[in-house]
């Protein structure tokens, strides 16, 4: 941890934190779990991790060093249409990894579901692509996504129905670099 916890105040720049939701011990004794049951669930074959950009940055970060096995690592960027903390519209694939997926088991790193609507289009598109396999682990669960097409296999926390920030999470791309997450004050 590079920054303590006592002087957030600073780092949020005067903007109000309501509070505390998940800190930083907290975060990284239930990411170091992660990494172990994803050791323990692909005894074999080739593991793509494919963190989804920007949000999952962190959480991607750490959970990748405490995986026990050999893996590749590549990115996606989807963006929505639209922005505030809303997420509405369609959504777009601005970055396609040049991994190849055909007969790897693909990992989906996510850091929030919250409506689900992103990872729903994305599962449809991965879906194409002969994976061996393909899970989703998300670092944080609303629980209010209406029809998710597939259920996180690994899941750090279940969240509260409140707008996160920190450990990756933004607001107009502010606070990502906190070391905990913290709901955001209206
Ligand atoms: P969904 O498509 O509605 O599930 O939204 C997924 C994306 O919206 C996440 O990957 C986040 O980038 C963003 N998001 C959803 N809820 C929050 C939140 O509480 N704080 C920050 N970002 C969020
Ligand atoms: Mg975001």
């Amino acid at each position: 941890m590079t920054l303590e916890q006592s002087s957030f105040a600073k780092v949020m720049g005067g903007r109000a934190v309501k509070r505390i939701v998940f800190d930083a011990e907290t975060i990284h004794a239930r990411v170091r779990q992660m990494g172990a049951e994803i050791t323990a669930a692909y005894p074999d074959g080739d593991l793509l991790v494919l963190g989804l950009l920007k949000g999952s940055f962190i959480f991607l970060g750490d959970l990748v060093r405490t995986i026990g096995r050999p893996i590749q690592i590549d990115f996606l960027v989807a963006a929505s249409y639209g922005s505030g903390t809303v997420s509405s519209g369609d959504v777009r694939l601005l970055y396609d990894p040049e991994t190849r997926l055909e007969g790897k088991h693909i990992l989906l790193v996510e850091d929030i579901i919250d409506s689900g609507r992103t990872l729903n289009r994305l599962i449809e598109l991965l879906g194409k692509r002969h994976a061996l396999s393909l899970e989703l682990c998300a670092l944080l669960h609303k629980h209010i996504a209406p029809d998710l097409k597939l259920e996180p296999r690994f899941l750090g926390f279940d969240a509260p129905p409140e707008f996160l920030v920190g450990y990756g999470l933004d607001h107009a791309e502010n606070f990502r670099h906190l070391p905990f997450i913290a709901s955001l004050a209206e």
